[in-house]
Order: structure tokens, then C-alpha cells, then sequence
């Protein structure tokens, strides 16, 4: 479904009254986006928690500061180089996985977000972000880190922060180090690209 909308502002309005699953009768408000929208990285996790749905915006409480400092240690700065959205819009109940029918209702808005940004490379960061993008179930530890091409753009699935936070350990190989290296290679791929016209 093609949705008449132009710009991000458009598209937040129009989120913002969405009513096509349930999750709309326990939101707070409609999550969107953050970051830069002129950004080449465009980084798609799974669904607001309790503090993305208080402040109306994606990643914000632990996993999203996890997920900062990382892209930082890797020389990425969110605001600057990354927009950050989801593949549903609002929270689910306590913070449950998001259905299939609720990642199908969300992927229209998810659909025009990916056109308006037009970057050359995303970022499914989670396992359920592998699946609203891709329809892949499971695999995510496999397949994280390597580039595909989809859509006349780059992507790379990479681990979800909540997992590493459960996962803190740093040794060479753990779950964190392994992300490290993959966000490393994502802004070596940033460096490369030709500069926008
Ligand atoms: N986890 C996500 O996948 N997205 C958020 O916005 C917050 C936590």
C-alpha cells in the first residue's frame, strides 16, 4: 500500500492517528523515529518499550542507551549519522514480542519511512526486526553481520541490545564484541559511500 505522504512530519501525523491494530488502545503515543533523516544509516528494531512509549521516541531506555554507546564506541554517532525507528510503532503490553498481524499492520508506515529516508544502508537490529523486514524467522545469530543486497540498498541484521544486556560479557567473541565488530564494519561501509549529491 502506497501512502500519500512526502516528508517524516507527514508521516508522524499520520502515525500518530493510526488506529489499524490493537495496540493502539494501550499506547501512550505513537513511536516513530529519531535521529537524522538525512542520515545514509537507517537503524530498525523491534517496538517501543514503557520508555520509548513515555518520551515518543525509539530506543531511549537501557537497550536504546546500550545501543548508543556502542554505535559510539564504533565511531557512530546516533544523532548525527543514524535515523532509528521500529517495525511496530507502539508499545506492545508488557512489553511482549510484537504479533504477525500487528508487524502486518504496522509495515505500510514502516514501508513509507524506508522510501522517505533513502538510505543506502539499514540495520535490522533484533530478531523480530528480521522478521517484519525480511520474514525470516530465527537465524539472527548467523546471520548478523553480513551484508545483503535488498532493495537497491545494503542491509545487515545485527543482535538486539536487550540481548546483550543480558549478555554483558566483553571477551573476544562474546555476543558484544561480535556486535562491536559488525557496527565497526557498518561505518567502514558509511566511509566508503560515495558523497550524497
Ligand atoms: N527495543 C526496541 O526494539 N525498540 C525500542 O524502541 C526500544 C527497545
Amino acid at each position: 500500500m502506497t501512502l500519500p505522504l512526502d516528508s517524516m512530519q507527514q508521516l508522524a501525523s499520520a502515525c500518530a492517528a493510526c488506529r489499524r491494530c490493537g495496540l493502539a488502545d494501550g499506547r501512550l503515543q505513537v513511536v516513530v523515529g529519531r535521529g537524522n533523516p538525512r542520515a545514509r544509516l537507517l537503524l530498525i528494531g523491534e517496538a517501543p518499550g514503557a520508555q520509548e512509549d513515555l518520551e515518543g521516541l525509539p530506543f531511549v531506555g537501557r537497550s536504546g542507551q546500550l545501543l548508543d554507546r556502542l554505535l559510539h564506541s564504533a565511531g557512530i554517532d546516533s544523532n548525527r549519522d543514524t535515523y532509528i525507528c521500529n517495525v511496530v510503532k507502539c508499545r506492545p503490553p508488557d512489553n511482549r514480542k510484537p504479533s504477525a498481524a500487528e508487524l502486518a499492520a504496522c509495515r505500510p508506515w514502516l514501508e513509507q519511512q524506508i522510501a522517505l529516508l533513502d538510505a543506502p544502508l539499514v540495520l535490522l537490529v533484533g530478531a523480530t526486526a528480521l522478521q517484519g523486514v525480511l520474514g525470516i524467522k530465527g537465524g539472527i545469530t548467523s546471520l548478523r553481520g553480513q551484508w545483503r543486497p535488498w532493495q537497491g540498498r545494503w542491509l545487515m541484521p545485527i543482535l538486539h541490545p536487550s540481548y546483550l544486556l543480558r549478555n554483558p560479557s566483553e571477551r573476544p567473541g562474546s555476543p558484544k564484541a561480535l556486535t562491536l565488530d559488525d557496527l565497526r564494519q557498518v561505518r567502514e561501509r558509511l566511509a566508503q559511500l560515495p558523497a550524497p549529491l
